[in-house]
């Protein structure tokens, strides 16, 4: 079976609290209502110089580290999810490659907002199920203080900056217990997107109460219908942080504690693709997920699409 065998991550060292966010960019906003809202407290931000591929390989290398230095030769395939990369080509994966000194490998990116790095797992699993060797290693990462518009209180409160690293050993059959769930709906409102065209700086829009519409009525009640066919015993569901909100609301639609939804949101907002990789290592290191157990953990990411995704496997 093939298997995760390493995490790792990065979070920039700047970090402003929600207060310090109002005071500096002047939206008219409060500490009180964004942590209501949100669950929000603070976020990261990368220096004005670093780049996603920096965060991606400052990721890797974390991962990389626990790891002996010849299996980075070893790597075949090299996935980064993003949706801020400044940089049409070359794609973050293709810089990732570079940074690592990695001489051979597929490489390449997958723009799928914050469902990214679950299209990203979805990927890596077709493309490698038959292959008996080697590594996938796979980044989700995240500048999204680049594309903030800091005049708007609906959208620059939520994000931050972050990358998250997976690394899989393969092993000629795919991840254990594999199942997924994939899909995206045709979004005539355009509810979150960067329109480059009228906005040469190229900053994000949203319609925030229509992406929370979405994730009620789609994502949650698909995820729900997923979970009671494929994973009523799952240990941990490792969701994207979008909204603490979100967090409560499946706690208790599953009818589960909140101990098996771990969220991280209140320390690093919501860093789209990076988020699910971020809180995988999260729980890794703190000891509660152990790669190569028999825990069964739940991975769900949605977003821009509209769309979203849901896999479970044997970690
Ligand atoms: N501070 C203070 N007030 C704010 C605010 C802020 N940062 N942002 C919005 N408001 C105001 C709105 O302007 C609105 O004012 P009005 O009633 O005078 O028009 C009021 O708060 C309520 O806005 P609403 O959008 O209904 O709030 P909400 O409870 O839905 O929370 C979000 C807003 C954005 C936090 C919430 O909709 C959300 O989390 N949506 C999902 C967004 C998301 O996750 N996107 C990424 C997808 S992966």
């Amino acid at each position: 079976m093939s298997r995760i065998v390493a995490t790792g991550s990065y979070l920039p060292e700047k970090i402003l609290t929600n207060k310090e966010l109002i005071e500096r960019t002047g939206i008219d906003s409060s500490d009180e209502w964004i942590t209501q809202r949100t669950g929000i407290h603070q976020r990261h931000f990368a220096l004005g110089h670093e780049t996603v591929s920096d965060l991606a390989i400052q990721a890797a290398k974390d991962l990389l580290k626990q790891m002996d230095a010849e299996i980075v030769q070893e790597i075949q395939l090299i996935l980064v999810a993003t949706m801020s990369s400044r940089l049409p080509t070359p794609s973050v994966a293709s810089q990732v490659q570079r940074g690592l000194g990695i001489e051979q490998a597929l490489a390449f990116d997958i723009s799928g907002a914050c469902s990214g790095f679950i299209m990203a797992l979805e990927v890596a699993e077709k493309l490698t199920r038959e292959q008996s060797s080697g590594y996938t290693l796979m980044i989700g990462a995240e500048k999204m203080s680049e594309i903030l518009n800091f005049e708007d209180r609906g959208t620059s409160i939520l994000f931050g900056d972050g990358a998250g690293a997976v690394l899989i050993k393969h092993d000629g059959e795919g991840l254990k217990n594999y199942q997924s769930e994939l899909i995206s709906l045709p979004d005539p409102k355009d509810s979150i997107h960067v329109p480059a065209e009228e906005n040469p700086k190229g900053q994000m829009s949203m319609d925030g109460r229509e992406v929370f519409n979405f994730v009620l009525r789609q994502v949650i009640p698909s995820l729900s219908n997923f979970i009671q066919d494929y994973a009523k015993d799952f240990d941990y569901l490792i969701s994207h942080q979008a909204n603490y909100r979100f967090i409560e609301i499946l706690a208790k639609k599953l009818k589960v504690s909140l101990d098996k939804i771990p969220a991280n949101i209140d320390k690093m907002a919501n860093t789209s693709a990076g988020s699910i990789p971020i809180l995988l290592d999260q729980m890794v290191k703190e000891e509660r997920i152990f790669l190569n157990s028999t825990q069964e953990v739940v991975l769900v990411g949605y977003g821009a699409g509209l769309a979203w995704g849901q896999i479970r496997l044997t970690i």
